[in-house]
């Protein structure tokens, strides 16, 4: 039999299974994996040397985003080709909505953004921040019948997007019932508000002001708030960007108790440090994200929690926002600097330069967390995450020996940064396929505008 493609003589990642072998694609899907094969293909790819992985997966992205007074800079297309040119062949976004905003209405506004410009495949989770009976009654909805399985609260925020505790207990026990995953940022509101106050009136308005206004202790209360009511409520809860192992340990703790917590990591927490948001001139404004980035000491605990599975996922928070014009919108207080520090691009490469390269983790775990994780989470595997017979041929040729240095010059999100300027980088997606397609090659988009798909999960 020949088969459209074959992927020949790399070592091929499948979900229980590493070995040297092919893979055949035919049409989406993938057609065959076999150990020390010979299989035959209209197209023959020399993988000799490289690794077989299935397209990563970024659980945790921001790209049509009205926050904090403006909009995240990025649309569907620049956001996913930047994804893709990185192996990222399927994210899901954040739905961001107002408070007086109805979820359908979002949904729907999202849906029809990414539908037309998103270039990689795509679904979403919800974030709840009305919480009526209108807005109950449209959760079930959307669960029923546009695949909606994940939901996002903010403890943080407050005033913004932050959620009641009556409405969070009661959001908490529909999705119990609906067998549905509440992700959830978690800090405790009242205390950041409280402490953004005293810093401000004691004059202290930098950027580097931000990690002090919401300490680790504010982090794992929220956690622990978090994990406390869905301890009560039996719902099923995933916690996003989480930043040190005060938190962690939190977490660790409930599911102990038993509660069914699932902990996130983000590439910001796990490669820089405070001392970023500290940098002169106001640079530090590019390096404020939340949770805020934390001491260098916290990046081996998560690496440690990476390598040993209390930590499942490696997404991103892609949440691109230029320094000129946005970032600049808090130079006279940090508490107006627009959150986030982009790199849906960057992420698949700094976690190999940064975590296989100098051992932290190895590549199987490199694989789970950065894709076929995400995919068991929210339920897209094995369509997604995969490298198994039937599963959607999202497949990345990938260069370990690649060397070269992370830069805004290769980036195609529209922000106007790189946060990772200049940093040695080792290892690149050298071809991405997007279900079967050839979606980019070498760090350049080279896919069809809009062929991104909504996962209906
Ligand atoms: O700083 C961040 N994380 N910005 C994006 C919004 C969020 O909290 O995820
Ligand atoms: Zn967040
Ligand atoms: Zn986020």
């Amino acid at each position: 039999m020949s088969y459209d493609t074959v992927i020949k003589g790399g070592t091929v990642f499948t979900p229980d299974d590493s070995f040297v072998g092919d893979l055949a694609i035919c049409g989406e899907t993938i057609a065959a994996v076999e150990m020390n094969g010979n299989l035959q293909g209209a197209e023959e790819i020399d993988a000799v040397g490289k690794y077989v992985f299935p397209g990563f997966i970024d659980p945790h992205v921001h790209i049509h985003l009205p926050f904090m007074g403006t909009n995240a800079i990025d649309d569907h297309a620049s956001a996913t080709q930047a994804a893709l040119a990185g192996g990222t062949t399927t994210v899901i976004e954040m739905i961001c909505p107002g408070p007086d905003d109805e979820p359908q209405a979002a949904f729907d506004e999202w849906k029809q953004l990414a539908t037309a410009g998103a270039c990689c495949d795509f679904s979403f989770h919800l974030a709840v921040v009305r919480f009526d009976a209108l807005a109950k009654q449209q959760i079930r909805e959307l669960v029923a019948n546009a695949g909606v399985q994940s939901f996002k609260v903010f403890l943080a925020y407050k005033g913004a997007l932050d959620i009641s505790d009556e409405n969070l207990f009661s959001l908490m026990t529909l999705a119990r019932e609906l067998g549905v995953t509440i992700t959830a940022h978690c800090e405790n509101a009242e205390a950041v508000d409280a402490m953004q106050k005293k810093l401000l009136a004691e004059g202290k308005t930098g950027p580097e002001c931000h990690e002090p206004s919401r300490p680790r202790c504010v982090e794992a209360d929220g956690v622990n708030h978090l994990c406390g009511f869905a301890e009560l409520t039996g719902a099923t809860v995933y916690i996003v960007h989480t930043s040190c192992q005060l938190a962690v340990a939190r977490a660790i703790e409930a599911r102990l108790r038993g509660v069914d917590v699932t902990v996130e990591a983000v590439v910001p927490h796990l490669i820089l440090d405070k001392t970023y948001a500290e940098r002169p001139d106001f640079e530090g404004a590019k390096f404020v994200m939340s949770p805020p980035l934390r001491d260098a000491e916290e990046h081996d605990a998560l690496w440690s929690g990476l390598a040993g599975g209390t930590i499942s996922t490696i997404g991103t928070d892609h949440a691109p926002f230029n320094f000129r014009g946005q970032k600049e919108m808090g130079s006279e207080a940090f508490t107006q600097i627009p959150n986030g520090i982009p790199s849906i691009q960057e992420r698949v490469d700094l976690v190999h330069t940064h975590g296989v390269v100098p051992g932290k983790i190895d590549l199987r775990t490199f694989v789970d967390t950065c894709s076929t994780g995400a995919a068991k989470a929210f339920k897209m595997f094995p369509r997604k995450g995969a490298l198994a017979v039937g599963s959607d041929a999202d497949v990345v040729l990938y260069d370990p020996a690649f060397v070269g240095t992370f830069t805004h010059k290769d980036a195609l999100s529209k922000v106007d940064y790189c946060g990772f300027e200049g940093m040695p980088r080792r290892g690149r997606a050298e071809l991405v396929f997007l279900r079967g397609q050839l979606a980019a090659r070498a760090g350049v988009f080279v896919g069809q505008e809009a062929a991104g798909q909504y996962i209906s999960r």
